[in-house]
């Protein structure tokens, strides 16, 4: 029989409230997804309420504090606390977003925090990144030419060849654009999903790169590219300001140019 409810250990449950001292001025509450594979219970929203005064400005000084000051067990990933090492990605205030990119003051009331949405949770806002990790590989993320590089030099580039990757390097591999996406939340185990295609078409617009076709070959089928059907939530969470939509747009056409 079809079972409509959902499992009673997936709900989420009211967790508990770490108040600021009295003598706290500027409140804040941080609404925050707790989850702990080895205790069996159900995961909880903890609120924990912080004087912004004697916080960082980002909501992941925020966490910092919490771990730091309220509670040590809150779980989460970061490392360059500036928007380039990716790990910090996180859905806060319903965006995905980077934590040490996400000021505090541009959140309205309390600050809900959850992990990236439609992933496995390792642990709190920790998310299961296998997945996600074994498709960019699989797209053979490097430089591949059999012509040899000029002996003690560079391979080169013109200005107009290095301007083909702009726009596509600078992806930090976050995941906010994939787990936004919800084609990837439908069929994340058979399509790329747009960080991961827009990975592809890094190497396939870079005219270093002599194994275009390879990759294209590697790429058309049903699900892996086609099932990105343009609903742009990728290029709208992109903390970086990047576009995977017309990334993946490039390699469609791409696929019809060479079948001309
Ligand atoms: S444009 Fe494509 S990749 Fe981006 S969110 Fe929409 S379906 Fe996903
Ligand atoms: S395209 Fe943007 S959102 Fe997607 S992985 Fe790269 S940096 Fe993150
Ligand atoms: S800590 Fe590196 S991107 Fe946020």
């Amino acid at each position: 029989m079809v079972e409509f409810t959902l499992p009673k250990n997936s709900r989420v449950t009211e967790g508990r409230l770490l108040k600021a001292s009295p003598d706290a001025k500027r409140l804040k509450a941080f609404k925050i997804y707790r989850w702990n594979p080895d205790d069996g219970g159900n995961p909880r929203v903890d609120t924990y309420e912080i004087d912004l005064d004697a916080c960082g400005p980002m909501v992941l000084d925020a966490l910092i504090k919490i771990k730091n000051e309220i509670d040590s067990t809150l779980t989460f990933r970061r490392s360059c606390r500036e928007g380039i090492c990716g790990s910090c990605a996180m859905n806060i205030d319903g965006t995905n977003t980077l934590a040490c990119l996400k000021p505090i003051d541009e959140i309205k009331g309390a600050v809900a925090i959850n992990p990236l949405p439609h992933m496995p949770v390792i642990k709190d806002l920790v998310p299961d990144l296998t997945q996600a990790y074994a498709q960019y590989h699989s797209i053979e993320p490097w430089l591949q030419a059999e012509t040899q590089a000029p002996p003690d030099a560079e391979r080169r580039q013109s200005q107009e060849e290095r301007a083909q990757i702009d726009g596509l390097w600078e992806c930090i591999l976050c995941f906010c654009c994939t787990t936004s996406c919800p084609s990837y939340w439908w069929n994340g185990d058979r399509y790329l999903g747009p960080a991961v295609l827009m990975a592809a078409y890094r190497w396939i617009a870079d005219s270093r790169d002599e194994n275009a076709g390879h990759r294209l070959d590697a790429l058309q089928d049903p699900f892996k590219l086609y099932r990105c059907h343009t609903i742009m939530n990728c290029a709208e969470t992109c903390p970086k300001g990047l576009n995977p939509a017309k990334a993946i747009g490039n390699i469609k056409r791409l696929m019809v140019e060479r079948q001309e």
